[in-house]
């Protein structure tokens, strides 16, 4: 299960940008969950965050029950690869224009 308690992220460049304020989600295990929203509204954040490849500056992200930031780099590492997979649009965007895809129609996937 995926819990996202109280998750802040502020970007600190020349003035600070508050991007996600206070969210809370939970994920449970198969379940199948979009993230929608306007361009700029914080979805890539929240993903980075969720996958472990960036920290929120508040609150707390929790992965089968293990807190991401109570663990190390290593131990961060290890659980974004045993328990999280990335496919970045630009690979699934290829996928589905591919000849792969046009010659696997009709079988399964789960992506
Ligand atoms: N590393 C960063 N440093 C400073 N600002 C950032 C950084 N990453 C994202 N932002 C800002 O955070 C906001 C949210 O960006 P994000 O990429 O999460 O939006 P998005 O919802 O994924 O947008 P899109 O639909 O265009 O992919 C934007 O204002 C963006 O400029
Ligand atoms: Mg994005």
């Amino acid at each position: 299960m995926i819990t996202v308690a109280g998750v802040s992220k502020e970007f600190d460049g020349k003035r600070k940008v508050s991007v996600l304020q206070n969210i809370e989600l939970q994920i449970e295990r198969g379940e199948m969950v979009s993230l929608v929203g306007p361009s700029g509204s914080g979805k890539s954040t929240l993903l980075n965050l969720i996958g472990g490849l960036d920290r929120p500056t508040g609150g707390e992200i929790r992965i089968d029950g293990q807190a991401t930031s109570a663990v190390s780099d290593d131990e961060l590492t290890r659980l974004r690869r045993e328990k999280i997979g990335f496919i970045f649009q630009e690979a699934l965007a290829k996928f589905w224009s591919s000849d792969i895809h046009s010659d696997s129609r009709g079988a399964s996937f789960g992506c």
